[in-house]
Formats: C-alpha cells, sequence, structure tokens
C-alpha cells in the first residue's frame, strides 16, 4: 500500500489504472480509521480492481467554533488498519494541495441540508459537497463508499451525483455498532467514561421508536417514546430527533414508504449522532 499526498501522483495512478480498464473504489474518510471505515474498504475491495481511501480532514465542513484543529488524526495509525482493509492508495493531501487558492466558487447544499444536522451546522453540507466533489473528479472512481450513519450526507451527495451526472456508483453500507449498540465514530474517543457508559441509550431509544411506528404508525408517539427515554436514561441534550422520509428528508406522507429516524444528542461535550432507516410499508 502507498500513502500518496500530491494531486499530481494521484492522477498518475489513476490515468495508469484506466489505460487498463481497472475499476477504482473510493472511500473517502477524515482518517482516525475505526471498524466502520474498515468495513467501507473492505466492500470496496470486494467490488473493485483498486481501492484508494482519501484522509483528509476537511477544513470546509467545520465550523467557526467546531472541532477542527482537535479532530483526532493519526496518519501512521491508519495506514496500518487501511492496509489490513485491502487499501491499495491513501490519498492524503495537506490542506494546500486541495486547496490552494479561494477563487470564490462554492457548491451550495440544497433543501436536504437545511434540517437535522444542517440545522445546527450552517455550512457543513457545502463544505461536504466541495470536497466530495473535488475527490470524484481526482480520483474518478468506478464506485464511493459512504456510511449509512451519515445518512442525511448520503442523501445529499446522492442528490449531487444524480443532479450534476457524476458517472459513478454510490454504495451505502450499514451502521458498524459497539457491542452495546454505540454507533462507531471516531469521535467516541472525547466521551468520558460516565458519557461513554450513557451513550448505548441513544440506539436504544432509536430502537423503542421503531418499534412503535411498526405497531401503531404514529411517528408523534414513536418520537416522544424515544425522546423521554433519551431523557430519563442519559444526562444529554437532544439536538434534533426526528422521522423522515428517505432519501428526500422531507415529511413523512401517506405515501411514504422508507423512513430515516435520526437524532443527534450532546453527551457531555460530544455530539452523537444515530439513526434507523426502516420501511413502515409493506412488511
Ligand atoms: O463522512 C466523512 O468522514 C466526511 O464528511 C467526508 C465524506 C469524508 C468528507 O470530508
Amino acid at each position: 500500500m502507498k500513502v500518496v499526498t500530491t494531486i499530481a501522483e494521484l492522477k498518475g495512478i489513476i490515468k495508469g489504472a484506466q489505460e487498463v480498464g481497472q475499476s477504482i473504489g473510493l472511500v473517502p474518510t477524515m482518517g482516525y480509521l475505526h471498524e466502520g471505515h474498515l468495513t467501507l474498504a473492505s466492500e470496496a475491495r470486494k467490488e473493485n480492481d483498486i481501492v484508494i481511501m482519501s484522509i483528509f480532514v476537511n477544513p470546509t465542513q467545520f465550523g467557526p467554533n467546531e472541532d477542527f484543529e482537535s479532530y483526532p488524526r493519526d496518519l501512521p495509525r491508519d495506514t496500518k488498519l487501511a492496509e489490513s482493509a485491502g487499501v491499495d492508495y491513501i490519498f492524503a493531501p495537506a490542506v494546500e494541495e486541495m486547496y490552494p487558492t479561494d477563487g470564490g466558487i462554492y457548491i451550495r447544499a440544497g433543501r436536504q441540508s437545511q434540517i437535522l444536522c444542517g440545522a445546527s451546522r450552517p455550512g457543513h453540507f457545502d463544505g461536504v459537497l466541495q470536497v466530495v466533489a473535488k475527490l470524484f473528479h481526482l480520483a474518478q472512481p468506478t464506485r464511493a463508499y459512504f456510511g449509512q450513519k451519515d445518512a442525511q450526507q448520503v442523501a445529499i451527495i446522492q442528490t449531487m451525483v444524480r443532479d450534476y451526472n457524476f458517472p459513478l456508483e454510490l454504495r451505502t453500507v450499514p451502521i458498524v455498532r459497539e457491542e452495546d449498540g454505540l454507533a462507531k465514530s471516531s469521535r467516541n474517543v472525547y466521551l468520558t467514561e460516565q458519557d461513554r457508559s450513557e451513550a448505548p441509550a441513544i440506539y436504544a431509544a432509536l430502537q423503542l421508536a421503531k418499534d412503535e411506528m411498526k405497531e401503531t404508525g404514529n411517528a408523534e408517539a414513536a418520537i416522544e417514546k424515544a425522546r423521554k427515554s433519551i431523557e430519563t436514561e442519559t444526562s444529554g441534550r437532544i439536538d434534533y430527533l426526528e422521522l423522515l422520509s428517505y432519501p428526500d428528508l422531507a415529511q413523512v406522507q401517506e405515501n411514504t414508504t422508507e423512513v430515516l429516524l435520526a437524532v443527534a444528542v450532546y453527551i457531555g461535550k460530544t455530539r452523537l449522532i444515530d439513526n434507523l432507516m426502516f420501511s413502515i410499508k409493506g412488511e
């Protein structure tokens, strides 16, 4: 496995792969890899001739008071893990390599970005689309792999791919969880012992809401059940807890079939997100 830090070198690799007709799997990450990322890489490994993982903590998707500076970084550790999951190349550019100039041209995410995480992180999804569009142009992947944990991100990227005709397939890989149900996340390292003991209650609450929704079809009652459970079982503060149609992220209607039950909770100082996607008709 090779670590590539320049766009010029990456382009050479892509050109070489394309000349011999190889398919390219891209796994975009911000590093500090956990099992969730490695599952994306393993999926990519199964389906492509070469696998490129990008590791880039993208400054443009962090707000001024967010954790860009303190976001965990450990390239030597990530390199070993990525290699074990079958990655061929890590693309780990410096910020100046990705954004050498600010030409004042930006991508603006649409309606799907104004809710859930987007409501409390203005501009976040614009930054995500900016870097993902750039990575797609650079790596020219046959397939790109994203985790369902960031379901809103996946929905917004899907829209960009569809509306701007990116010639690639998006693959969404299910959430990888700890044994007690906590969704794996690079930010879990911020949790204190007390926070960590409370955090699994988030997933448990989502399951309660899903059961309620399946039994009664009553979205409000389902949300209320999850809210009460999180408030009783944790000292956390709920940022949002919503049930929306997926992937359009709109209000659930009579004809809605697929839904996203999504939550963000501050446990201590750490903002944790989690979700369940399920079908509400035809089961
Ligand atoms: O999900 C992430 O880790 C990031 O948002 C992504 C897609 C790598 C873009 O920086």
